[in-house]
């Protein structure tokens, strides 16, 4: 019987870019998903943009925009982000709907009606001018213990110190920069007290992670407060039904956007809502979350689940915190790094594959060290899995193109087939490293396999093809095993190698049926090498702000003169300045032979700690051409790439040669921002005139 599995993950703030900590827990579930798939079961994944609360609403106002058109705008971004890096969402709805308006209220109505619901009043502090309560972070002051100045009115970043935001000296509203004054109002309070033995039941059989079961312990040795879950207006949110004028507090109606996004997929596909969310529901539920949001999903959720007559989680998976070459990400430091950032620059797989061989079931943080990012997935993705291919694809199609009938030894392929088992079990306790361990020593064997009967010698001899066919058979069927255990990690590569292979690898089961007697389609390299001077340009350097770096660069002619000599470097800096350059009309355009090249040779040149010595095919003759690119560019990662170049500039004699022409390359307005090769769409052909 297939389970029914419900999975989510945390849901992304509606006011923001997503950054790669947002993308490690996205890639963490759409693995287990995509496994839970392949094994056959009925697995669901849903998410939303949580949309409502104060900072929404105060962004939205600096910027000049409803609530609804900031989190619209967001919506969109988050939408191509999570397309991209390949996030196999069945449903994405957003808390700012009717669904989860309609079971918002009602969860409350049935909490309020089981009596879990206290009202009370509380004094706060209030901002006259901007005629709102303020939350605790609004509140800015000098600290009561240290007194250090602007400290949060929750807490002091300096000493460390608690306290509550009257305590602060001089405190002032951040919204308009008054002073507050105090005022009471009525809040409403989940009695969270209520549910500590159910809560303890759930812990028992939640089968949570260690430390998270520990940290539970001590809230429950703390003792469970109330937990005040209105605001009052102006709030973005949703409105409590018995209380004009007051709003759900965000985080009571964020978790609600879970079943609220699955009530919308419910209402696409003709689900039964209650066959998952009901109390006693035989589906399985999970929560993918960061350790920053557990109190969230372990204690309160679980109590509002059941306290409106719902069930609750099955389990919450929780991850660590993402680190950037082993520190915090930071701003200052140019770690702060968004998707867009990345996708902009590298494609998801690489890093898909490399947070599955970080990830565990722990909650310790992940680091994304970048020169083992690309030592890594260059080592493995290429140098080990596609390799098996490549090296027996050729074989096979000067052999006809039809793979084998028979494996050359079925006893290897057998045991690669029983270690897919435990690999599967791997994926389903969330031990992916372990299991990409257990993969790429599997793809070591089969290379040595390949390299122990040498293909390329035994197709010398005509005697031999049925050998040589024989071996590259059994080499590929040993690469579909270990593509098909890769498939919920690399999606995109499998998709290319489910053509090529002209077979199956959407169901885990079909992989221990050997793949014989079928042609093949033509091999088109499954995955390329990272560049390092692309990874390198993930961080962004101090001198740019974050957000710049993702902004368009101009394009400037990366010419070997211009970085090499002074005269010629002010050159450069004249034409990236912000002063308006001279308008050129077409006569001035058609003077500049713009041609598309290929870099056939590209190597340092000594002497130089900017130049690059670029050999250019351009049609029928070859140019060289001395580029200031060294800072950005390995001479090996060039070679075989395309270029734009200006043909027709004059040739320079430079201290090493002569530069017979200019490649192009965008930068950004100061030299840190980093420089970017210009290439053609695929397709084009050396020599042909770009305008
Ligand atoms: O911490 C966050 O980013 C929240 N937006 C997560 C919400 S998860 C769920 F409870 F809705
Ligand atoms: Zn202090």
């Amino acid at each position: 019987m297939p389970r029914k599995i419900l999975v989510t993950h945390a849901l992304p703030y509606a006011n923001g870019q997503l950054h790669l900590g947002h993308v490690l827990e996205s890639v963490q579930t759409d693995i287990w998903v995509r496994f839970q798939r392949m094994r056959g079961n009925d697995c669901l994944f849903v998410c939303a943009e949580d949309t409502h609360g104060t900072p929404i609403m105060i962004r939205a106002q600096s910027q000049g925009q409803t609530p609804e058109q900031l989190i619209a705008a967001v919506a969109k971004e988050h939408r191509q982000d999570y397309d991209d890096l390949l996030i196999s969402f069945d449903h994405f709805h957003s808390t700012h709907s009717a669904e989860s308006t309609a079971l918002s209220r009602e969860m409350y109505q049935r909490l309020r009606d089981a009596g879990h619901i206290a009202r009370r009043s509380v004094r706060q502090a209030y901002d006259e001018q901007a005629k709102m309560f303020l939350p605790d972070r609004y509140v800015r002051g000098t600290c009561p213990r240290c007194k250090s100045a602007d400290q949060y009115g929750d807490s002091c970043e300096v000493c460390g110190a608690t306290y509550s935001p009257a305590d602060l000296i001089e405190p002032r509203s951040t919204v308009s920069n008054t002073t507050p004054v105090w005022r009471e109002s009525d809040h409403l309070f989940f009695q969270l007290g209520h549910f500590e033995g159910m809560l303890r039941e759930w812990l028992s059989t939640s089968r949570l992670q260690e430390g998270v079961r520990a940290k539970l312990e001590e809230w429950f040795a703390a003792g469970l407060q109330d937990w005040d879950i209105s605001r009052d207006a102006p709030y973005f949110g949703i409105e409590v039904p018995d209380a004009p004028g007051k709003y759900f507090y965000v985080w009571f109606d964020a978790p609600i956007g879970y079943p609220a996004s699955f009530k919308a997929l419910c209402a696409l596909r003709g689900l039964d809502f209650d066959a998952y969310w009901k109390a006693g529901s035989d589906a399985e539920l999970y929560h993918f979350i960061g350790k920053d949001i557990s109190y969230f999903h372990t204690l309160f959720w679980p109590a509002v689940l059941h306290g409106s007559g719902m069930r609750r989680p099955t389990s919450v998976f929780v991850h660590g915190f993402l680190t950037i070459n082993g520190q915090k990400m930071s701003k200052s430091r140019g770690t702060f790094i968004t998707a867009r950032h990345y996708l902009e620059r590298l494609p998801a797989e690489p890093l898909r594959y490399y947070f599955a061989a970080k990830l565990s079931d722990g909650i310790e943080d992940i680091d994304f060290n970048l020169d083992d990012f690309t030592a890594r997935t260059n080592s493995d993705l290429v140098g080990k899995l596609v390799n098996i291919a490549s090296r027996c694809a050729g074989f096979i199609q000067r052999a006809g193109g039809t793979l084998g009938t028979t494996l050359a030894e079925p006893a290897l392929q057998a045991e690669f087939v029983a270690a897919s088992e435990q690999i599967a079990a791997l994926y389903e306790a969330r031990h992916y490293s372990q299991a990409m361990r257990e993969i790429m020593l599997l793809a070591d064997r089969a290379n040595q396999y390949v390299d122990q009967h040498k293909p390329w010698v035994l197709a010398k001899d005509p005697a031999r093809a049925a050998e040589v066919l024989a071996v590259c058979t059994q080499g590929i069927n040993l690469f579909r095993v270990l593509m098909g255990c890769l498939a919920p990690v690399l999606p995109a590569m499998t998709q290319a190698a489910t053509k090529f292979l002209n077979t199956d690898l959407s169901r885990w089961e079909a992989l221990s049926k050997p793949l014989l007697g079928t042609p093949l389609n033509a091999y088109e390299p499954l995955a390329t090498r990272l560049d390092p001077a692309r990874v390198a340009e993930l961080i962004v350097p101090a001198s740019v702000p974050a957000d710049a770096a993702s902004k368009p660069a101009q394009v400037a002619a990366a010419s070997g003169a211009a970085a090499a000599t002074k005269k010629s470097a002010t050159q450069t800096a004249k034409s990236k300045s912000t002063e308006p350059l001279a308008q050129i009309d077409i006569a001035d355009f058609q003077k500049i032979d713009l041609r598309v090249a290929k870099v056939v040779a590209a190597e340092a040149v000594e002497g130089s700690d900017k130049l690059l010595r670029l050999t250019l095919q351009l049609g029928d003759e070859q140019r060289q051409v001395f580029s200031g690119i060294r800072v950005a560019y390995q001479p090996e990662a060039l070679v075989g790439r395309m270029v734009l170049m200006v043909a027709n500039l004059a040739p320079r004699k430079m201290r090493f040669g002569v530069s017979e022409g200019m490649v192009l390359a965008a930068s950004g307005s100061d030299d840190s921002s980093g420089l970017f090769l210009l290439s053609p769409d695929t397709g084009a052909v050396a020599g042909m005139k770009v305008s």
